[in-house]
């Protein structure tokens, strides 16, 4: 591999006991949590391996192989089973790996950028050299480990996701953390509320294919359909993204049939959005998981909880996998302005929405969650 080629770097890890297993067989394996990035390895890639414990980077290697899972088995005894094959006759080594690759990015497990890869190339061939890497840490949102995400950007990376012209447009980093922990590459995720095509940036990015409807589509790639008849066939989806109306507080459009037209203080409303969740359920493989970003209103002195009524409607139909709390920053109520009216006249602004992460129940749970189990009646 030439350094001068300009592919995508990848590190993988491994400890003392199981580097001599990865340099025998030249093939590096990593375990569910990582292996989004090395399902993303394509031949001849460039690829480093950190050992962890000793923290020296052993490097270059091309990949020889795509990453693939399973490729040989028994490896680490199954242990690290997202694998890439590599080759490399002249690979190196240098130490303080973390320190190095702290000056590219916060986490190396994130693909190395090509220009950063091949300065790392250089790095090892000459480690008096002075090489300047580019941070590449601000190309990418945090992973979210809790249930209360932050961020305070609506988009993030070189290139833009969704248009923050657009009223209601989704905070990116929310589709980036559903995308990244419920899909892996290839997998089609559905946006049937799509608006400005956040969702289908995103997942452009992350390498998904994405399906991305509005009733009032303001850009061509985004189809116009209903998302009360969503146009796929039954259990073809492997995620859905629904960032809907929380009511008739934004006016995005005159085009008939939008929910958003509709107030979040009648029955209607949530009857329409029930609608779509029988729809996205329909479409969604069982298993699977849809997200629904909503947020509560307060408008002329009166409370809704329109994120309760969401969830009550969502329950009908999917199992709950967990509730996220989003904070809302960028928001235009986030003024001084606001700040003091919400003082004076006495209400609280709007400052978290609801990210209900819910499931379609595989069909055997299904099944066995309609038994009665009658032992509780055995007295
Ligand atoms: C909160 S916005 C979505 C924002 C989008 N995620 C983005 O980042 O730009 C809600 C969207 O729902 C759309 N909408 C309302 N009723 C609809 C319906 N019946 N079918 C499809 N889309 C609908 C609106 O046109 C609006 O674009």
């Amino acid at each position: 591999m030439s350094a001068g080629k300009q592919v995508t770097g990848y590190v993988l890890a491994c400890t003392s006991t199981t580097e001599k297993e990865c340099l025998d067989r030249m093939l590096f394996g990593t375990n569910k949590l990582y292996g989004d990035n090395v399902l993303k390895i394509r031949k001849g890639e460039l690829v480093f391996l950190i050992n962890i414990n000793s923290d020296k980077l052993f490097g270059p290697f091309t990949a020889d192989s795509d990453g693939e899972k399973n490729i040989v088995p028994e490896a680490w005894k199954g242990r690290y089973p997202y694998q890439v094959k590599v080759a490399g006759d002249n690979f190196g080594s240098i130490r303080n790996a973390r320190k190095v690759l702290k000056q590219i990015s916060s986490t190396w497990r994130e693909p190395i950028s090509p220009d950063n890869a091949a300065a790392l190339v250089e790095h090892i061939k000459n480690p008096k050299s002075k090489v300047v890497f580019r941070n590449e840490q601000d190309d990418k949102p945090r992973r979210e480990s809790t249930t209360l995400w932050d961020y305070p950007k609506q988009s993030y990376g070189k290139t833009p996701k969704g248009s923050n012209k657009y009223a209601g447009v989704t905070p990116a980093f929310i589709i980036y953390n559903m995308v990244r922990r419920y899909t892996d590459p290839g997998d089609l995720v559905l946006d049937p509320m799509s608006g400005s095509g956040t969702t289908l940036d995103v997942c452009k990015e992350e390498g998904r294919r994405c399906a991305a409807f509005d009733i009032a589509p303001p850009r061509p790639e985004v189809l116009q359909s209903d998302a009360r008849k969503i146009p796929l066939a039954d259990s073809s989806v492997d995620m859905v993204f629904i960032d809907s109306p929380y009511g008739d507080n934004i006016d995005y459009n005159d085009q008939a049939g939008n929910i958003g037209r509709l107030s979040a203080e009648t029955d209607e409303f949530y009857d329409e959005l029930e609608k779509v969740m029988v729809e996205c359920h329909r479409v969604l493989k069982p298993g699977k998981v849809i997200g629904w970003l909503i947020g509560d209103q307060w408008v002329k002195k009166k409370f809704t909880p329109v994120g309760f009524n969401v969830y009550d409607r969502l329950c009908r139909h999917f199992e709950t996998v967990d509730i996220i709390c989003v904070a809302r920053r960028g928001q235009t109520s986030n003024t001084g302005i606001w700040h003091n009216r919400a003082l004076r006249f006495n209400f609280y602004l709007r400052g978290f929405k609801y990210l209900f992460i819910m499931r379609k129940t595989l069909p055997e749970k299904a099944a066995k969650r309609k038994k009665v189990s009658w032992k509780q009646y055995q007295r």
